[in-house]
């Protein structure tokens, strides 16, 4: 045998000195949940290891984050259900904790990356991202709150938008707010590819976000479909996108190796709740080694061809590295 491929698999030395993909800590954002009030943290139960944190305790989770070298954080408000209503208007109003949470990370960390969810469902009393009429999802009138969200997030001091409803235009739309009201520095990372997923459910309990209604097929993509990634892709980025998400990561490693081939963007991958409450639930139970099948997630969704991973496992990932 002239060939023998195990010779470059004797050790470690050779094995890391060839080896083709590294995940980076400085490749990975994490996402955070919180909660108006003081002196709260309360595990999300489908998300061990996950909290809902009052101001206080998100501030000290960004230092503990950052000195392991986490700099990037997507920041999600769980909204008490008395401020939702059908327009979403707590999402840009002045009494916003979640606004005002941002900026004070900001002025407490001003070297933090802090990126912010566009979206209504987190304020929509229909638990929908966008506004509903007879029992429709409305495309065009929902683009406007999205573009009000976003200003009044750049404001705060917002460095990444994040829209994730999955609504026709809404790039173009928020660039435009955006730069409109002075914020051409403010960059998006725009959910291009977001499948109608059932690995979504922990964050739905995490927010109390699940729809009251339906399900949310008429705008996220249907998971069979690959081609129309590339439609959604084609007008992000000539929208305006800075990054294209593909969202979930491990079951559309395809979409995401499609999508780093065609764009020459950052192509981002989204780690969703259900791929960590998989993972955790197995170790949990012995029957998975979580370090190792954390580390192989990651390893596999960079592989594919993302360049930055949104991921639970950021922390835990940062610690291993130490
Ligand atoms: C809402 C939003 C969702 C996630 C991020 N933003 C859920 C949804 O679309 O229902 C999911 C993230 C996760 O599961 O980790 N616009």
């Amino acid at each position: 045998m002239l060939r023998r491929p195990r010779r470059n698999r004797k050790n470690e030395v050779v094995r890391s000195q060839i080896r083709e993909t590294k995940v980076e800590v400085d490749n990975l954002i994490y996402p955070l949940f919180m909660v108006d009030g003081q002196n709260h943290k309360s595990e999300v139960k489908s998300l061990p290891g996950q909290f809902r944190l009052s101001l206080d305790n998100l501030l000290s989770e960004v230092e503990e984050c950052m000195n392991l070298g986490v700099q990037c954080f997507d920041l999600f408000p769980a909204v008490d259900d008395s401020l939702k209503d059908e327009l979403g208007t707590y999402s840009y109003s002045k009494n916003n904790f979640y606004l005002k949470y941002i900026s004070e990370v900001k002025k407490r960390f001003p070297e933090a990356v802090i990126m912010t969810d566009v979206a209504m469902d987190p304020y929509s009393s229909d638990g929908h991202d966008g506004i509903v009429r007879d029992g429709k999802i409305i495309n065009d009138e929902t683009l406007d709150v999205l573009a009000r969200m976003s200003v009044a997030q750049a404001e705060a001091g917002a460095d990444i938008i994040g829209p994730s409803d999955m609504m026709d235009g809404r790039v173009e739309h928020i660039r435009d707010a955006l730069d409109d009201a002075g914020f051409s520095d403010v960059s998006i990372m725009s959910y291009t590819a977001k499948y109608a997923s059932a690995f979504y459910g922990p964050f739905r309990d995490a927010l109390d976000s699940a729809p009251k209604f339906g399900d949310k097929k008429t705008y996220q993509m249907d998971p069979a479909n690959k081609q129309e990634a590339l439609i959604e892709a084609e007008l992000d980025y000539f929208e305006g996108a800075d990054y294209l998400m593909v969202k979930p990561a491990l079951c559309y490693l395809d979409v995401i190796h499609m999508l780093k081939e065609e764009y020459p963007v950052p192509i981002a991958a989204y780690n969703v709740s259900g791929e960590y409450a998989m993972l955790k639930a197995a170790a949990q139970n012995g029957w998975l080694e979580y370090d190792r099948a954390m580390t192989e997630m990651l390893l596999s969704i960079k592989r594919a061809g993302a360049d930055v991973i949104l991921t639970y496992f950021a922390k835990d990932f940062a610690q291993l590295q130490k």
